[in-house]
């Protein structure tokens, strides 16, 4: 009979448990990208040409946190860099906002809930999702951001806990750990409904009226 599955076994519950252990040993955002490299118990890292963790300034006031790489990314190495990348960036820049800024207040830092592309861009399964939260926990302690910018239902998901679908969630925000989170949907999602786009663009409304210091509902 196989080995039942242990912390250092196989399997998703060992995957999670490894996870936990290396992101919470991650002191600082080079310890944390360098455990994330090193992370092997996540299959979706065997078919991907990259790991792909973040751009902008972690410095930002703003981190944006989307599903997973897809095949532009994993070409480049770097999270949105293709069509909904581009998208994503005029988003941002509609509030003043920019992953190149110089000014941390005008900064944006992105990342994914998934760091390697899962094929045929399929979303994400809730074990891949499950196994990689503990890092992208660790990645939003350590980055300190003041708001996080959830695009779509995976990094509601992850972070919120909830089945609800992205169109109840979005527009309203919601805590992690007390830091206030506002899920909107996925650029992608918008590439393919652009009538949509009407509803991202009260959610970055809300997200400028917050950085200029509106209150935010507890
Ligand atoms: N979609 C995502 O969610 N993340 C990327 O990096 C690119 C596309």
């Amino acid at each position: 009979a196989p080995a039942p599955a242990t912390a250092k076994g196989s399997g998703p519950a060992a995957g999670v448990a490894d996870a936990r252990a290396a992101a919470a040993a991650a002191a600082d955002l080079d310890a944390l990208h360098a455990a994330i490299r090193a992370f092997e118990g996540c299959a979706l890292k065997r078919g991907a040409r990259s790991t792909v963790i973040a751009d902008g300034d972690p410095a930002a006031r703003v981190m944006v946190i989307g599903e997973a790489p897809g095949r532009d990314e994993d070409r480049v190495g770097k999270p949105f860099v293709g069509r909904s990348g581009e998208l994503l960036d005029r988003m941002l820049a509609a509030v003043g906002l920019s992953r190149t800024a110089a000014d941390p207040a005008a900064a944006a830092y992105v990342t994914n809930v998934v760091y390697w592309r899962p094929l045929e861009n399929r979303r994400p399964s809730g074990d891949e999702v499950a196994m990689l939260t503990p890092f992208l926990e660790r990645h939003v302690e350590l980055a300190r951001p003041e708001v996080l910018l959830l695009a779509g239902a995976t990094p509601a998901q992850a972070l919120l806990g909830t089945e609800l679908g992205i169109t109840r969630l979005r527009g309203s925000w919601r805590r992690w750990r007390g830091l206030p989170v506002l899920p909107t949907f996925h650029p992608a999602y918008l590439l393919r409904q652009p009538l949509k786009k009407r509803e991202v663009w009260a959610d970055l409304l809300a997200l400028r009226a917050a950085l200029d210091g509106e209150e935010i509902p507890a």
